[in-house]
Order: structure tokens, then sequence, then C-alpha cells
């Protein structure tokens, strides 16, 4: 999982983006295997935007919110004059939406946290993003994705209108790749999501998998750690602590991964895959399903996967 930066001329100026690239290969494709498919891949945008109709308290609100989210990003644009200015988190989302129409991809992987909270001018906007990177878009909900029991009847409607009629588990196929998002947008699953995921893998067909909390393997659960402590049963499907049906969709994941190309997921705000950090104790098993974790896209990371077969 090479992670490299690259530079994006946006409308604030140029800025450098970091930028993960995944190339996967069809089970029984050959040496001589030619490019498929193209993905991006990108997580926890935490979309946080006021519109002047908005409540006082509401604009008040977002304008905290996304001063919190800031301290963490930290991506510069260069002006026209050579001066430089630090973008703010929804800046950063628009110059990675650039990156993205640049890449021209097949489809574009968003696992949750698309927006911050549930509000009206949220989804609206997510909507016009995800219309803007002129391409389809697959989401597996994160836990700030869905309205809550107090939203009202306007913020449903909008969520309603940007997400679509929505099941737990969601099968579209791409280039004759099968991609299932599940919603496990709280770290946890359902016997009845595992139920319909193990229908999905005996058909057999090249699968990837979108889940906002990834699932357990040594890949992520060291990195994981460090960012979050010992306690994981809330950032890891899968964790010590978890139900029966957690740890069963696990194992179905892991018996079947020669069917799932990868697993593609967010929520812990860190990157990592393949096995390849092992300065920050990542490391693989060849027993466990190939997955990749995405740093926020709000901190400027996309993932580019070309599928060859
Ligand atoms: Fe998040």
């Amino acid at each position: 999982m090479a992670i490299t930066k690259v530079q994006v001329n946006t409308e604030y100026g140029k800025c450098v983006l970091e930028e993960s690239r995944v190339v996967l290969t069809l089970p029984g494709a050959g040496e001589n295997a030619k490019p498929i498919c193209r993905f991006v891949h990108i997580s926890d945008s935490h979309m946080v935007v006021s519109r002047p109709e908005d409540s006082p308290e509401i604009i008040e609100k977002v304008a905290h919110t996304r001063k919190f989210w800031n301290q963490f990003t930290d991506i510069r644009a260069e002006l026209p004059d050579g001066s430089e200015r630090r973008l703010d988190l929804m800046e950063v989302n628009y110059a990675v939406a650039e990156r993205i129409r640049e890449l021209s991809p097949d489809g574009v992987f968003i696992t949750g946290d698309a927006v911050d909270n549930p509000s009206v001018s949220n989804y609206i906007t997510l909507g016009e993003y995800m219309d803007s990177l002129g391409t389809k878009c697959f989401i597996s909900l994160g836990n700030h994705d869905c309205p809550e029991e107090d939203s009202d009847d306007s913020t449903r409607a909008a969520y309603d209108s940007v997400m679509g009629k929505r099941d737990d588990v969601m099968i579209d196929t791409v280039c004759g790749i099968d991609i299932v998002s599940v919603f496990d947008g709280y770290g946890t699953v359902t016997a009845k999501e595992t139920e319909i995921l193990r229908k999905q893998l005996e058909r057999g067909r090249p699968t990837v998998v979108l889940l906002h909390a990834p699932v357990k393997t040594l890949s992520v659960e060291e990195p994981a750690r460090r960012s979050w402590g010992d306690d994981l049963s809330h950032w890891i499907v899968g964790s010590d602590g978890q139900s029966q049906e957690c740890l069963d969709f696990v194992r179905l994941i892991n018996e079947n991964k020669d069917n799932i190309l990868a697993v593609f997921s967010g929520h812990v705000h860190l990157a990592s895959g393949g096995g390849e950090a092992e300065d920050q104790g990542e490391s693989f098993s060849e027993d466990e399903v190939l997955q990749y974790t995405a740093h926020p896209a709000f901190m400027g990371f996309l993932r580019v996967i070309d599928i060859v077969g």
C-alpha cells in the first residue's frame, strides 16, 4: 500500500494530498492481467456546513465542529502570489473531489461518516458533493450518517433524498465486480447481515466489501490500539467482548477471503492495509482477508484501487 503525495490544482490554489495506491488481481488472472476498472476509496469526510437560513444555534454549532476537526488537518494551498493558506476541512474535501475527477474512476467507495451529523444542510452538501464526482458512489453508512431519534421530518427527508431507499446490506455490480456495502456503522453487525453476505459469497463472484468499522485483522488491530486504546469493541467488528454475530461475520469474511478481493473501511481514522506498515505494528496473516482502512478524507487522503484480471 504505497502512499504517495499528489499535487492538485484547486480553486484555492495548489495543494498536496496523500494518495494510497492498491492493485487487486482477480482470482485466476495470469501474468498478462489487464486493467479492468478503477475505484477510489474515501472515508470519514465529516462534512459539516450551515446555510444562511439555519438557526443561529446551528450556525454556531457548525463553526464549533469545524474548528474541532480542523485541528487534525494541515493541508495548505499555495496561492498564485506564492503565499500559503491552511485549508478548512470542507475545502480539503473539495480538493479530494477535484483529484477524484482527475482520476475518473468507475466508482467511489465512501466508507462512512460522510457527514458529521444529521442535518438538512449536511445532507444537501453531501448530495451535491457526490453528484460533482461524475461517477457512482457506494456508501457504507457510518455512526455519524443516519438521522437520530430526535431528527425532524425535514432532516429525514433530506437523508432519504440523498441516500435513497437503503437496506442494511446493499449489493451492486460494476465491471463484473460485486460491491457489497454493509451497515456496521456502530462497529457491530447483525445475524441477518451475516446471512445476506453468506448468500452473496456462495455465488463465488469477485467481491469487494465496504464497511464503516473495519473487521478484526492483524493489519488494523495494533494501529487501532495505538490510536484508541485496548478496548476496541466500538471500533472494530469482531473485537473482544463483541457478540457472537460479530465473531461469525468476521469468520465468514476470512473463510471467503479468496472470493473477497478486499475489504475497505474507515471509522478508525487511520490508514492501514496489506501489512506493509511494520513500523506501526501492522501485520498481515495469509489466513485473513485483505483489508484497507483510510485516513479521513478531510485530512486529504484518498485511495486509488486498480483492479486487473
Ligand atoms: Fe469518523
